[in-house]
């Protein structure tokens, strides 16, 4: 009998599992939530969506909102669900899921949070899945950068300004995109980072 091949999520999940089995990658949130977190609500729901080690989720979850932190891997998630332990944070939910084929619901968050995930057809979900007023916090890899770091495949990095695009629908609240600008040894490179609201 021939053995089958684990079909395209089941490769991704092998991979990511693999990946955060290496103690060294500790949970850090991303630049765009650190350096906006003025814009926060003070309380409600949010998502961390394709959290990895939930740098977000935490980050949330410590200033009192009630967190959703979803993600395929599920050694990425056991760490998550560990952590939140640790902290005492009962607020914080880590579930393994699949976003593409689980999306959030329509309205469910007033936060929603994506660090370095890019699922182009996801974007028009998440704008739903915002509620009124809610805010989108978003920070991926660009094409155009300094370093080597991220993706190879420039289909999963953001061409110039494609997140003003994708997010369209919202006003947006802050846009960074420093490109080879300047001084290339200092400034936020290598990614684009967005907070609109709905
Ligand atoms: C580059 S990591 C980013 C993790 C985290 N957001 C961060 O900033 O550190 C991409 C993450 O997307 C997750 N992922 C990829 N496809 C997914 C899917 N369909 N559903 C849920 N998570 C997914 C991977 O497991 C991985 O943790």
């Amino acid at each position: 009998m021939s053995q089958q091949e684990p079909d395209p999520t089941q490769q991704l999940r092998i991979k990511w599992d693999q990946r955060y089995a290496d103690a060294e990658k500790v949970a850090r949130p991303a630049e765009v939530l650190l350096s906006n977190a003025h814009l926060l609500p003070e309380q409600g729901s949010a998502l961390d969506l394709a959290c990895g080690l939930g740098g977000n989720a935490l980050f949330l979850a410590q200033r009192g909102f009630t967190v959703e932190a979803w993600d395929l891997s599920s050694v990425a998630i056991q760490r998550l669900v560990q952590a939140a332990g640790q902290l005492k944070l009962n607020n914080l939910h880590a579930r393994v899921r699949d976003v593409e084929g689980q999306p959030p619901q329509t309205e469910q968050f007033d936060v929603i949070v994506v660090s370095y995930f890019l699922e182009r057809s996801l974007i028009p979900t998440l704008i739903q899945a915002l509620k009124p007023g809610g805010l989108v916090f978003y920070q991926t890899f660009t094409r155009q950068a300094v370093s080597s770091e991220g993706p190879q495949n420039p289909a999963f990095r953001l061409a110039d300004q494609e997140l003003l695009q994708l997010f369209s629908q919202l006003q947006v609240c802050v846009y960074r995109e420093e490109g080879r600008l300047g001084d290339l040894s200092l400034g936020s490179r290598d990614v684009a980072m967005l907070v609109a609201q709905k």
